[in-house]
């Protein structure tokens, strides 16, 4: 039986991503396409229904975007949503108009007509709005089924199945909005509840198991989630004809190298070549002290590192009469959306650095296995797969490791030092049970000594900076309010127990203006 499929029409809207996450969070499966897709591709999908997002046009501009108006008509369920509402008011002969009284924020919304949309919902809700034109004149079919003091805050047309509201279920501050999706999606659209992760796994492997056929694959891992719980999938699929690449680029952290290899061959049964490669990128490090510089060295190290491995392995295969024709990346589906979104082709998907020079004759193939899951899905997934809490809530670490929190010259000597401080940093946060609460916890090793006194001797020595930061995403952050207690203990313990450091400072900066790294 095929997976329930909600259709979501893209018009540009930041929360658009959001709405799909929300339904899924009820076991629906939802899908984003940008509002431009074509009739036959949204048709393709045999939705069970479609909602059109909200966005930031006015349907008036010369530029608003636009869907086919014939998915209004193709025979299942509509919900329009902001944008949405106003779209469908336009296409089928309303009147929209820049509204007197703009809403944005918190609103009050009042039900006024039954509809199987707002069912089992209180006749007053607390809802968010975001828009500046509002519906003027309904299109004929059309009532009202909810207002606001200032405007049209619902409408319906039962016979076309078409719903739309003008505020944003999606979003937290809409208390009643899981309800309302779950209304449209569940009793008007019928889906079923079937986006679980035992039929996620079972459906990936399967469909694995059906591309690969009796191949190989490589995968590069990170230690992180993506790779990894991509790796897992792959490797239920295919066993060991799966083999997975782990470098050591010698600005891991403290152990890193040998406790990720364990974990993935003793604790996931994966097959894992590792490369510890050190000496080669500290040597091209050797005098590099600007930011950009240092990734891009990492970046081009890690590339040449990784196709010397996948050569070997691929030539490996090929004199045993099997060939590696596969390379297995961990692509989440907001990467995938934003490759195609209405937002243009600005917003390009990111490139995994590791596969920007494999040799031609490669000609790998691409497995993704995570590319239509969002990051929270994927922990889910790691979970249900029985992968370690380690590995699925580690907080995020860039790629050039330890190199962009050394300021100044990397050397093995400063990886050592910063090796032992962030170690501090993170056991006594995880300690405090913070670990999960901050966005990411680290130590900052600074190009600057002072001076200092232990033990009746003077010292003259180095000065970490400790960073802990509170974020959703990663693209602003505040920083972490740490208590005094924490911040004493991971001082004390750092000065008395890292050789090399006399001085911990706590970074209080925002982002923006800061970033998180400080390089
Ligand atoms: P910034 O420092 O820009 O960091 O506020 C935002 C998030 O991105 C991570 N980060 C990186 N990740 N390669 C990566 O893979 C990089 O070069 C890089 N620089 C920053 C950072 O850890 C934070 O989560």
């Amino acid at each position: 039986m095929d997976t329930s499929t909600i259709v979501i029409l893209d018009f540009g809207s930041q929360y658009t991503q959001l709405i799909a996450r929300r339904i899924r969070e009820f076991n629906v499966f939802s899908v984003v396409l940008p509002c431009t897709a074509p009739l036959e591709q949204v048709k393709g999908l045999k939705p069970k229904g479609v909602i059109l997002s909200g966005g930031p046009s006015s349907v008036y501009d010369a530029d608003a975007p636009k869907a086919d108006p014939a998915v209004l008509a193709m025979g299942v369920p509509v919900l329009g949503i902001c944008y949405g509402l106003q779209f469908i008011t336009h296409h089928l002969g309303g009147k929209v108009e820049p509204a007197p009284a703009r809403e944005y924020g918190h609103a009050q919304v009042s039900v006024i007509a039954e509809t199987p949309l707002f069912r089992g919902l209180p006749a007053m809700m607390d809802v968010w709005m975001s828009h500046g034109d509002e519906a003027k004149e309904l299109p004929e079919g059309f009532e009202l089924t909810a207002k606001t003091s200032n405007a049209v805050a619902g409408i319906a047309d039962e016979a076309r199945r078409i719903w739309a509201v003008q505020f944003h279920p999606e979003v937290a501050h809409t208390r009643q909005g899981m309800e309302l999706l779950k209304n449209f999606c569940l009793d008007i659209c019928g889906a079923n509840q079937d986006w679980t992760p035992e039929h996620f796994i079972q459906s990936t492997v399967e469909r694995v198991k059906a591309q690969v056929g009796d191949g190989h694959a490589i995968c590069g891992l990170s230690g992180g989630v993506d790779s990894s719980v991509a790796a897992v999938l792959v490797a239920r699929a295919i066993g060991d004809r799966l083999t997975c690449i782990f470098v050591n680029n010698g600005v891991l952290r403290k152990d890193e190298f040998s406790k990720v290899q364990k974990t993935m061959r003793e604790g996931l049964g994966l097959n894992v070549v590792a490369v510890d490669s050190s000496e080669r990128f500290l040597t091209k490090l050797a005098g590099v002290t600007d930011p950009e510089l240092k990734r891009k060295v990492i970046g081009n190290e890690f590339i040449a590192v990784f196709d010397d491995e996948a050569t070997k392995i691929f030539e490996a295969e090929k004199s045993a009469g099997e060939e590696v024709a596969w390379l297995v990346q961990g692509t989440l589906y907001p990467d995938v959306i934003e490759s195609s979104s209405v937002h243009g082709p600005s917003h390009t998907i990111k490139s995994h650095h590791n596969v920007g020079g494999l040799p031609a004759d490669m000609k790998l193939k691409l497995i993704e296995p995570l590319r239509d899951l969002f990051k929270d899905e994927v922990r889910r997934i790691g979970r249900d797969l029985g992968m370690p809490e380690e590995i699925l809530e580690r907080q995020p670490f860039p790629g050039p490791g330890l190199a962009v929190r050394i300021l100044g010259e990397v050397t093995a000597e400063r990886v050592g030092i910063l090796q032992e401080a962030d170690q501090i940093v993170v056991d006594e946060i995880k300690k405090a049970g913070l670990y999960r609460k901050v966005w990411q916890s680290f130590a900052v090793l600074l190009p600057v000594k002072s001076v200092g006194v232990m033990g009746d001797q003077r010292t003259y020595a180095n000065t970490c900076a400790v960073r802990a930061v509170e974020s959703e995403d990663g693209m602003t952050a505040d920083w972490a309010p740490l208590p005094y207690e924490v911040l004493r203990t991971i001082s004390s313990r750092i000065v008395s127990e890292v050789r090399g450091i006399n001085r911990v400072v706590y970074d209080i900066t925002s982002k923006p203006p800061g970033t998180i790294e400080w390089e």
